[in-house]
């Protein structure tokens, strides 16, 4: 018998009400709306309201998939949340969510891969569906980068990429074999050795004797720390090698892909590799310039934008791709 394939049955997106523009942080530290737009794309970014948690931003993203897919969150055989920015230490994220929905003993876990999380999320439910394990996967990306950040003169190089947001895609076995829709390839690759060119280092069980104290705060390594060109060079060489690797392995070419959907860093990595690769923009979409970078719920939001849109038809081809601290890439590639 044929293995089941994981397809995507529904997907949502929530992003919080608050409009952060650029001039509005350009208040707040010594920055201004034309250098964020000329170096990275971003417009404007959503941040949470006071009282709101992350956990909030991934239900409310969960609901509008479970209404896509006209199913309710009982029929969740687990939950796999991806996350950088945790509403606590631990448990992490996903059982908040799991309390939210209602659902008293649906497996859940975080998955901690940045901003290439939703796509090694992917891999996790697909490999449970392709095993048998479960028929339906919840997979979400959900970030609140705006209570992590330094909005100051010091942080100024980070603080502006990111907003907070949350998507999900819930996936169903397909083991119908006239329907070829589904997950057709993923792969997934990480290079710890550059784990300290982008990270939070505190709080951190490598501490000794307490994970954080105020000498941490007042040297700021609660905050994301980033070497900005670094990151950039190695984002734009491997994101099209991932993405070559996946379609060639899925028998692809990259003319056969209808929808190119890149992880939402800087505007200006995406348009270097979609000009490195010769993809034009109409087979791109991007929504940094609404949303800024968040992290492992963007390519989530873009694909929910796509598929609501009714950019997306039976039969099209879709490739995702990312790359973010780890360092992370990985891509993936379906048949909608
Ligand atoms: N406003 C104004 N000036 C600024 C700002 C700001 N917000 N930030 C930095 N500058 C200044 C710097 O101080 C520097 O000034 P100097 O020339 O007087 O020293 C100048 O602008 C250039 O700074 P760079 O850091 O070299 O700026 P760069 O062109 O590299 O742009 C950016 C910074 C946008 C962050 C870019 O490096 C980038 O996008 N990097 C990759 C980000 C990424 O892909 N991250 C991975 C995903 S995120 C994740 O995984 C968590």
């Amino acid at each position: 018998m044929m293995k089941p394939r994981a397809r995507i049955i529904g997907t949502g997106m929530y992003v919080p009400d608050r409009v952060v523009t650029n001039d509005d942080l350009a208040k707040r530290m010594d920055t201004s709306d034309e250098w964020i737009r000329q170096r990275t794309g971003i417009e404007e970014r959503r941040y949470i309201e006071p009282g709101q948690q992350p956990a909030d931003l991934a239900s409310a993203a969960t609901k509008n998939a479970l209404e896509a897919a006209q199913l309710g969150p009982e029929d969740i055989d687990c939950i796999v949340l991806t996350t950088l920015s945790s509403q606590a230490d631990f448990p992490g994220t996903s059982f908040f969510l799991q309390d939210q929905l209602g659902l008293s003993d649906t497996p859940c876990f975080d998955v901690r891969a940045q901003c290439s999380g939703f796509i090694y999320g992917l891999a996790v439910g697909n490999g449970f569906i392709h095993s048998g394990m479960y028929r339906r996967v919840l997979v979400v990306g959900c970030e609140v980068h705006s209570t992590g950040i330094d909005i100051s003169d010091e942080g100024r190089d980070v603080a502006v990429i990111f907003g907070d947001g949350a998507g999900a895609a819930l996936l169903e076995a397909n083991d119908d074999e006239s329907d070829d829709s589904g997950l057709l390839e993923i792969r997934l690759h990480a290079e710890g050795k550059f784990a300290k060119k982008l990270w939070i280092e505190a709080p951190g069980s490598g501490f000794w004797p307490v994970r954080i104290n105020h000498e941490l705060i007042d040297e700021r390594r609660h905050f994301p720390y980033m070497e900005g060109r670094f990151v950039f060079k190695h984002a734009v060489r491997r994101m099209p090698e991932v993405l070559l690797e996946t379609l060639h392995a899925a028998s692809l070419k990259l003319e056969d892909v209808d929808l190119f959907l890149f992880h939402q860093a800087n505007l200006r990595i995406n348009e270097f590799v979609m000009e490195q690769m010769g993809i034009p923009a109409e087979r791109c979409s991007n929504n940094i310039q609404r949303y800024g970078n968040c992290s492992s719920a963007s390519i989530p939001i873009l694909l929910d934008e796509a598929a609501r849109s009714g950019r997306l038809e039976p039969g099209h081809i879709v490739s995702m791709t990312s790359f973010g601290s780890g360092f992370t890439w990985a891509s993936a590639v379906l048949r909608w």
